[in-house]
């Protein structure tokens, strides 16, 4: 990746519709550069309104094209010159990055420390805005391997002729990719992009940890439901693939959940044990238990004399978490159910130990309340979005819970996700 710098035209030239009716539309405006903010853009401010600007860097000058106002308080633009460049700027490695192009990515254009520690800013401010934590130390950690090849799992989209391609940002239209530099070779081989898909929405390659391969084909008649897989049916490869993570094998549903880096099951799951401290003869609960593998790893530390109950909405994960547990030394029990506050508090059991890993929309105010109310003695929650982990924080810490730990994970090179994992404890 080399460095780029000076007053340097951004991207290769994509084309994006413009949205919103305001009165800076479409207007280029030169402007200084800001922090990175949750979204995957840099703010900057211009005549006493506020501009989320993408494809910039903080500290920068740039020449930024107005591509969305809807005449509120706020704009979005791309940078489209750089005037002045951060020494953080690199080369974008991936030919379908820059403004107008794929929405998939959001930091191809920076360094990998500088990617970290955007994330990391966002976390601390989300923590602070959201869950009125303002001091919180935050790091990004990195995991093995660079920031492209890491991804396990590739949706693309189909256009109108059958041809693959991504999303451009904050919009249907799609920029053609044959090939996305963020999958695995395992991906790659799949040779997805070279074919044609007449009729399918989206196809989705999954190439897993242990080395099997599935494609599922999402057709365009069905709705589309963002972060899931769950009407697409496998035309190639099995309905089941295993996983490899944390010494063992699992089995996952092709369609199903299972973390896109090849080193995050690993992480988070080593991260959870080390925050929960599980004894012998502990009692616990997994909360959107996915295929079961916090449950499992929980089973083996509490041993013959303890219990683990998994949660997990989805009937196919739910089988895959039973049979990911089966063999397991302690008592354990998966329930096909929706968490909910009902659900937690008929349980008629006091969890020592919780953890919750839920989809990107957090567990919300009502679960969190119902689950300190269980009075475990220590809750592990693992979140793909800071900021509804810090208002589900603000619950607890409301019900005079404390934060004690928290960890970040760059599960997601190059875009503006980021995992974290804290720790809450009552309060001693
Ligand atoms: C982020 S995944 C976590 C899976 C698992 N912990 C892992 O690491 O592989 C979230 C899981 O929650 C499930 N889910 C979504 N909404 C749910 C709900 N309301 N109640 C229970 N499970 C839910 C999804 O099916 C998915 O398996």
């Amino acid at each position: 990746m080399t460095r780029s710098g000076g007053r340097s035209r951004v991207g290769r030239g994509g084309v994006r519709p413009p949205v919103g009716t305001g009165p800076w539309l479409g207007r280029e405006i030169e402007l200084d550069v800001g922090p990175v903010a949750h979204g995957g853009h840099c703010v900057g401010r211009h005549d006493g309104r506020v501009l989320f600007v993408r494809h910039a860097l903080p500290g920068e000058r740039v020449l930024a094209l107005v591509t969305e106002d809807g005449g509120g308080s706020y704009c979005r633009a791309d940078a489209v010159r750089v005037l002045t460049a951060s020494p953080d700027r690199v080369e974008p490695p991936c030919p379908h990055a820059g403004p107008g192009r794929c929405g998939g990515c959001d930091w191809q254009h920076a360094t990998a420390d500088a990617q970290r520690a955007g994330k990391a800013a966002v976390v601390r401010e989300q923590l602070s805005r959201l869950a009125g934590l303002p001091d919180v130390p935050v790091v990004v950690e990195p995991l093995p391997g660079g920031l492209l090849g890491w991804r396990t799992r590739v949706r693309f989209a189909v256009d109108a002729d059958g041809r693959t391609g991504l999303r451009r940002n904050r919009s249907h239209t799609l920029e053609p990719v044959r090939h996305c530099p963020l999958g695995t070779e395992g991906v790659a081989a799949s040779r997805v992009g070279e074919r044609r898909w007449p009729g399918a929405g989206e196809v989705d390659v999954v190439a897993s940890t242990a080395g099997d391969r599935a494609i599922l084909v999402l057709p365009s008649s069905a709705p589309r439901v963002a972060g899931t897989r769950g009407a697409a049916a496998v035309v190639e490869g099995p309905p089941v693939v295993r996983e490899v993570a944390a010494g063992r094998e699992w089995r996952v549903a092709a369609a199903g959940f299972w973390q896109v880096h090849p080193g995050a099951a690993d992480a988070l799951a080593g991260c959870v044990l080390d925050f929960l401290r599980p004894l012998p003869g502990d009692t616990a609960l997994d909360l959107y238990a996915g295929s079961g593998l916090f449950a499992a790893l929980l089973a083996d530390a509490v041993g013959p004399t303890g219990r683990v109950l998994a949660v997990e909405a989805d009937a196919a994960a739910a089988a895959d978490a039973r049979a990911n547990l089966a063999g397991s030394p302690a008592a354990v029990h998966v329930r096909q159910s929706r968490v909910t506050p009902g659900l937690l508090g008929g349980l008629g059991l006091n969890p020592d130990l919780v953890v919750l890993d839920p989809p990107r929309a957090g567990a919300g105010r009502d679960v969190l309340a119902a689950l300190v109310a269980l009075a475990p003695r220590a809750v592990a929650y693992v979140a793909c979005d800071p900021a509804s982990c810090a208002r589900d924080l603000r619950v607890a810490l409301d019900a005079g819970w404390e934060l004690r730990g928290l960890r970040a994970f760059d599960c997601f090179p190059m875009t503006r996700h980021v995992e974290t994992v804290a720790l809450l404890c009552p309060a001693s």
